[in-house]
């Protein structure tokens, strides 16, 4: 089952939103294996954003991103990559549509709120900056049996 990294930045965590962007998440029937508060070092943050590394925003980007705690999480489902960025919705708040996380709740770029994986390669190597392989929970969430 694919999996992907979504991380609570620290403009959702200081407005109280975790829940409600965590039920999203279980309201769409994603299963969540693995979530903790961090506060995401200098060494993670510029190894989590790499490939930006050079750009004009990037030092913006790893002064924000450990400016504060961090809602860091693994979640798993069917194509969940491509459709937990759907939910999330598009980087630029002007772009993000009214029912994205970021449509409803975010009016300023780069205060977005919210970070997910862009492919299933960079779930992989994202999971494993954060994580380690036994913080990963294995259990059986039969959608079926209760819906
Ligand atoms: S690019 O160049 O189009 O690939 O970059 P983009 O997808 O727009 O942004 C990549 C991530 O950088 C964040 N970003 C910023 N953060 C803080 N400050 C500034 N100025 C800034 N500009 C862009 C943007 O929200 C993306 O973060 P993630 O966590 O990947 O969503």
């Amino acid at each position: 089952m694919e999996q992907t990294y979504l991380m609570i930045k620290p403009d959702g965590v200081q407005r109280g939103l975790i829940g409600r962007i965590v039920s999203r998440l279980e309201d769409k029937g994603f299963k969540l294996v693995a979530a903790k508060l961090i506060t995401v070092t200098d060494e993670q943050a510029k190894k989590h954003y790499a490939e930006h590394a050079g750009k004009d925003f990037f030092p913006n980007l790893v002064t924000f991103i450990t400016s504060g705690p961090v809602f860091a999480m693994v979640w798993e489902g069917d194509d969940v990559v491509a459709l937990s960025r759907l939910l999330i919705g598009k980087t630029r708040v002007g772009e993000a549509l009214p029912g994205t996380i970021r449509g409803d709740f975010a009016s300023h770029t780069p205060l977005n709120l919210i970070h997910g994986s862009d492919s299933p390669e960079s779930a992989e190597r994202e999971i494993f900056n954060f994580f380690a392989a036994d913080e990963l929970a294995k259990y059986n969430k039969d959608i079926a049996a209760w819906l």
